[in-house]
């Protein structure tokens, strides 16, 4: 045993080992020794380590967990660790009603409370899908426990007939190739699943290998976590490298807060930029540095990450899928590539007990054509845009997935490109927008702007990924695919429209949106960065004053407790008070 091993006292020995209380350390044993457990690991000053499982049959993204378990046990009894495995609350982006983003922040206060009131001293995060990553890391960041994040990975490539069919991305297509008439019901069907041929979670980049890779560059993980496929067999030595370093973790006291710095989320907003990562990520990392007690602002995104070129040909900006990204190198490589090129803060601390500098030294692009040197990229200038006026504060715009012919036909005035001035149709949420979104009356031509309300963080609730609406099934059938769309929700990191989402504050608490009407005149100026209806001051106060906020239903406990403290998308969509607490795990609870 090393000398950094000698004389350390865990936290968990308050439990276990007690000579000041050994009532209660009989009982703590009692239990614990029932079945997994002897009393030679429990009191033999060994670090006992929480494995946060979030694979489950409800959340299949993440079954892989389930598989990977033994393999991070091992890691850890190698390294002279006990593992713990635990559950945590389920979030199936796919399959909870009615969003997977409303319990976000429930299993990150689920994960607080198992890492402050039981017996551990570290502990590896299980990621994957879209918003089990952000929770792990939110919570791990509240706790601030050593700890570790092992990603479950992407699935296999997705094919249909012969093309690379992605997770998410197909689902647009096919949708619209249905609404056109081109496919019937069966081949919908057949081509959605085509695009998920193993476990694992969505192999395009959209959000979940987003904030995979945001873990990743924000110094979470082992290098090149994120990015291998959930079947391969690097995945299961990953899993254990993980175990066995969580370990060491405990002994070097190297916690969330040595390596949550504002440099490490500058670095993941600039790798966010060149992987054309999902709009979804500004609000998780948002979420993660307020927890985490570090300044970051939603204007961050487009200061520090617009002029990022986009350097990984991944659908939904590009057309390869994982199994290319993960044999190009993975997110390690994107940071090779940024950090040749001056854009990667080296000094920032990471889980590997390294710099990120070291990390990266000697790496780079394995296959230029999946990922770009800096200089050669896919297109300049990727990261998003933050766009402000009097509709909202701030709102997204991913610049990376706007097409030439959009950018043409909508973003091309003489002498004034990227500015564009249209006729608002205002849908109240996708109801409203499935029922109305074909009706003549509405006179929706190629040159309007879509707008839904009522879908953030207190009027969905949770904050819905529809803001990527379709345009009438007329425009398709003329091969106008894409319309402008605004919303005070999100949308999926799987679709490549060119969207302005997660508006704050949101229309139901009185956001700008919420005064805007069908027909209103709206001109969108990129340049600027900003977004307005071109009504006046006058008739606009007018609106406000009349306007009396919509009636809210809670259909559960959780609901209420949410809405009642939930903050708006550009400060993360946080439970409010939670952002008060850090560190908590500083303090032993009591007896
Ligand atoms: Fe779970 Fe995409 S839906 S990873
Ligand atoms: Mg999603």
């Amino acid at each position: 045993m090393s000398n950094t091993r000698a004389n350390k006292r865990f936290r968990s020995q308050e439990w276990f080992d007690n000579p000041n209380n050994p009532g209660m350390t009989a009982l703590y044993l009692e239990r614990y020794l029932n079945q997994e457990y002897t009393r030679e690991e429990l009191q033999g000053e060994k670090p006992i380590i929480g494995i946060a499982n979030t694979g489950s049959d409800i959340a299949p993204c993440n079954k892989i967990h389930v598989f990977l378990m033994d393999r991070i046990k091992a890691g850890i009894r190698a390294a002279g660790g006990v593992p713990m495995e635990f559950p945590v609350h389920p979030i199936q982006e796919t399959g909870k009603r009615p969003t997977a983003a409303l319990d976000r922040n429930l299993s990150y206060l689920g994960l607080v409370e198992v890492l402050h009131g039981y017996p551990l001293d570290g502990v590896v995060i299980t990621t994957g899908c879209d918003k089990t990553t952000p929770a792990m890391l939110m919570g791990a960041a509240t706790a601030d426990l050593p700890a570790i994040a092992l990603n479950g990975g992407p699935m296999l490539d997705g094919w249909w007939k012969g093309k690379r069919a992605g997770s998410g991305t197909i689902v647009w297509e096919s949708r619209r190739l249905l609404s056109e008439g081109e496919i019937d019901y069966e081949e919908f069907i057949s081509r959605v699943c085509s695009s998920a041929p193993s476990l694992g979670h969505c192999n395009t980049m959209g959000t979940a290998s987003t904030m995979n890779a945001m873990a990743e560059a924000l110094g979470m993980s082992l290098t090149g976590n994120s990015a291998i496929p959930a079947p391969f067999r690097e995945r299961m030595e990953m899993a254990y490298q993980t175990g066995k370093r969580i370990v060491e973790m405990v002994y070097e006291d190297l916690k969330p807060s040595d390596i949550l710095t504002r440099e490490a989320f500058e670095n993941a907003i600039k790798v966010n930029a060149a992987i054309g990562g999902s709009t979804n990520a500004p609000p998780h990392l948002q979420a993660i540095a307020r927890h985490a007690g570090v300044e970051l602002d939603v204007k961050d995104w487009e200061t520090v990450g617009f002029e990022i070129p986009l350097m990984v040909n991944m659908q939904p900006a590009g057309k390869y899928l994982g199994e290319s990204f993960f044999r190009a190198g993975g997110v390690p490589a994107v940071m090779a590539e940024l950090q040749k090129a001056g854009h990667i803060h080296e000094g920032c601390m990471t889980a590997t007990g390294k710099t990120m500098g070291d990390n990266l030294s000697g790496l780079g692009s394995e296959d230029e054509d999946v990922i770009t040197t800096y200089d050669a990229p896919l297109r300049k200038n990727a990261g998003f845009k933050v766009l402000s006026g009097n509709l909202f504060d701030s709102a997204l715009m991913k610049t990376s997935v706007i097409s030439a012919d959009f950018q043409k036909r909508f973003l091309s005035r003489p002498g004034e490109e990227g500015v564009h001035e249209a006729r608002a149709i205002v849908f109240e949420g996708p109801e409203d927008y499935h029922d109305r979104i074909n009706d003549p009356s509405l006179n929706i031509d190629e040159k309007c702007i879509l707008f839904i309300r009522g879908v953030g963080c207190v009027g969905y609730p949770g904050s819905a990924e529809v803001v990527n609406m379709q345009p009438p099934d007329a425009l398709l059938k003329q091969g106008i695919n894409h319309l402008p769309t605004v919303g005070d929700g999100r949308q999926s990191g799987t679709s490549e429209s060119p969207s302005i989402l997660n508006a704050s504050p949101e229309s139901v608490v009185g956001g700008g949106l919420a005064y805007l009407r069908t027909g209103d005149m709206v001109r969108l100026d990129l340049n600027a960065s900003t977004m307005d209806a071109l009504v006046s001051d006058e008739e606009w106060a007018q609106r406000k004053a009349d306007w009396t906020p919509p009636e809210i239903k809670h259909q559960t406990p959780w609901q209420e407790i949410y809405r009642t403290h939930v903050g708006q998308l550009d400060k993360g969509g946080c439970l409010e008070l939670a952002t008060a607490y850090h560190k908590v795990c500083q303090d032993l609870p009591r007896d």
